[in-house]
């Protein structure tokens, strides 16, 4: 393991306390919350299911024997983990870097606690040095990403040959200064096309935990 993936593992083992009186949990996506899977398995955690966000999450969590539920049936998600791009002092992220954004924010929405598992290299006085993720209706690609451009700068790419579990594309915004992300959240999702924008600052997350070298600290 590289000392990254050894501090990803850490903070998916300090998850595990947060999810101990939970019968159903979210699960969202990516390296950090594979880690977290994997512990569900090692600590031998017993659960009625999870929520998941992503088909790459819920064919993992079938593999471990876990039951996957739809949120259509459940009806309170105490519990949601999952990872993050970037983080900023006052628990806002930005999502998506694994395409993963709407069903995430669904359940980040949905959940009573969000617990956000990080190493510390996502840590960020101020969010924008990772793209910001945009997942848009095809039709709408290339309006949204000259919106964006010409209202709130930085430099669209679009993720080609990518299409999301919802069937739609994803353009990501390099060097955005994002120094107001909820009014940016609000805007953003103002604009026709747009599905979902890997912004999560209305809505940030409760707990985060961060791995370094030597500790899990509690944010
Ligand atoms: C996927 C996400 C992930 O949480 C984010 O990309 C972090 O991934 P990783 O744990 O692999 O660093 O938002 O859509």
């Amino acid at each position: 393991m590289t000392p990254q993936d050894q501090k990803k593992r850490k903070t998916a083992e300090a998850a595990i306390e947060y999810i101990k009186d939970a019968r159903v949990i979210g699960v969202g996506t990516g390296s950090t919350v594979n880690h977290f899977i994997d512990c569900l398995i090692d600590f031998k955690i017993d659960i009625e299911g999870a929520v998941s966000s992503s088909e790459g999450t819920t064919q993992r969590l079938k593999e471990a024997g876990i039951s996957v539920l739809d949120l259509n049936d459940v009806d309170e998600i105490k519990v949601y983990i999952d990872g993050a791009d970037e983080v900023d002092p006052h628990k806002q992220l930005i999502k998506g870097g694994g395409g993963a954004l709407t069903r995430e924010k669904i359940i980040a929405d949905a959940c009573s606690q969000f617990v956000c598992i990080v190493d510390e290299s996502k840590m960020v006085d101020t969010l924008g040095a990772f793209p910001l993720p945009i997942e848009v209706i095809p039709m709408s690609r290339s309006y949204v990403a000259r919106q964006v451009m010409s209202r709130f700068g930085g430099q669209p790419e679009w993720r080609e040959n990518f299409i999301t579990d919802n069937g739609n594309q994803i353009i990501d915004i390099h060097n955005l200064d994002i120094t107001d992300p909820i009014a940016l959240e609000k805007a953003i999702n103002d604009i026709p096309g747009v599905i979902t924008v890997g912004l999560f600052a209305i809505k940030p997350a409760d707990i985060i935990l961060i791995a370094s070298d030597n500790e899990i600290k509690v944010m």
